[in-house]
């Protein structure tokens, strides 16, 4: 379930090129639950037009600090009241600008003056408007007075320049939104962690691998990241998007993975390897392709190193939370290989439960015993873990 669900928000739209990126948002943010009721200004209403944003949110549009059809006449003062946020996306320079400095001379700024709610904004602009000296100085402005600012981000824009101030897509504008509303539990944690298979080549074109699909690790890097963790996350070959505001490292064989690990670990507070590591190599690699015959072949093989074991048996070991997935007597095995590993957190599950799709059902072992969680999507999952560990890691603070 989303973190949007059931969740009102105002979404107010002004004037730039990029409103047409938040018809889109309108349509995502209905998608995941949200209830929208948007705020166009005049400049906006030149770019993209009430009928649409209506038809998208299914809500009125509101556009006139005068409009008579808010029963008490007070439509600044009742849209916001009972709103989880007003996010305005795009927000130019010149809406920043007034924003700044308190003006209310149409219903968004009013609206955004007379509210108690959070206050959300996605610049957009051309590269020159964003660097330029008052729009820096009214950014700071709106900082110190608690707003957030989500991107901008760079790249072509509609003037022909390349550059900042192009604002984020309605997808990131969307996840961003979601990410807001998580509860800051990882705070100033630095997570370091792997996901997906790893590669063992045996030559240019073959290789030993394992099942693994990386979307319980991608939930996971994304659940972090939302917790408020700087996250790098260092993944095998897998074909998932990188979730808004993770670093992923890509290491294909069990030894670029430690290596890539070992190299992202100063500075970390949490290590969780996710990554289904390939037990063994190739005791050799074959630089040319291995040719065919009828004979019987047999390839050596030497055992890889053990990335978790390894970070947990450090001196400065981080926190350490490992995975694992059996195919039977899951409870044994997760807390024998929890206790040989040295690991305060351990995820268990079957495979049959989680291996490839979009659910998991998952138990936690740890010093306290398990701690089974219910079945769900990944990103739930994902949640639930991460509530745990910052449980965990409170507690070890205090
Ligand atoms: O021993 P097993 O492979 O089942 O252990 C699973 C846990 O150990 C996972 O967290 C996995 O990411 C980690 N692991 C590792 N390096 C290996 C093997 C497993 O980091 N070579």
């Amino acid at each position: 379930m989303s973190e949007l669900q059931g969740r009102k928000i105002v979404l107010g739209v002004t004037g730039g090129i990029a409103a047409y990126k938040a018809a889109e948002l309108v349509r995502l943010l209905g998608k995941a639950g949200a209830e929208v009721h948007v705020v166009l200004t005049e400049g906006g209403a030149r770019f993209v037009t009430a009928v649409t944003f209506q038809a998208l949110s299914g809500n009125p549009v509101w556009s006139d600090l005068w409009d008579p059809r808010m029963a008490n006449n007070m439509a600044h003062i009742d849209l916001g009241r009972d709103a989880d946020a007003i996010l305005v996306a795009p927000a130019t320079a010149d809406f920043i600008a007034r924003l700044a400095h308190g003006l209310a001379d149409d219903l968004l700024t009013t609206l955004c003056l007379a509210r108690d709610v959070p206050l959300i904004v996605a610049p957009a602009m051309n590269r020159q408007m964003w660097e330029a000296g008052p729009t820096r100085r009214n950014l700071a402005l709106i900082r110190g007075d608690g707003v957030t600012v989500f991107g901008p981000g760079a790249g072509d824009q509609a003037c022909g320049e390349v550059g900042m101030g192009r604002m984020l897509e309605a997808e990131e504008v969307l996840e961003s939104l979601e990410g807001f509303f998580v509860p800051k539990s990882l705070a100033g944690r630095k997570v370091v962690m792997t996901a997906g298979p790893t590669f063992e080549a045996i030559d240019p074109v073959r290789g030993i691998t394992n099942i693994s699909s990386g979307k319980m690790g991608y939930a996971l890097a994304r659940a972090c990241v939302q917790a408020g963790a700087e996250v790098v996350l260092v993944s095998g070959d897998v074909a998932l998007p990188v979730p808004l505001g993770v670093r992923r490292v890509a290491a294909a064989s069990a030894q670029a993975m430690r290596t890539a690990v070992v190299d992202a670990l100063p500075g970390a507070d949490v290590f969780i390897g996710v990554a289904a590591v390939a037990d063994y190599r190739p005791a050799s690699y074959a630089a040319h392709k291995i040719k065919k015959s009828d004979e019987e072949m047999s390839i050596p093989l030497v055992p890889n190193p053990d990335i978790l074991a390894e970070v947990a048996a450090r001196a400065d070991a981080p926190f350490c939370v490992g995975f694992a997935a059996e195919s039977r007597n899951l409870d044994d095995y997760a807390e024998t290989k929890r206790r040989r590993k040295k690991l305060p957190l351990l995820v268990g599950n079957l495979v049959s439960d989680g291996m490839g799709g979009d659910e998991n059902s998952v138990v936690l072992f740890d010093d306290e015993g398990r701690h089974p969680l219910p079945r769900a999507g990944k990103a739930v999952v994902a949640r639930g873990i991460v509530n745990h560990l910052a449980a965990m890691l409170a507690a070890r603070r205090g």
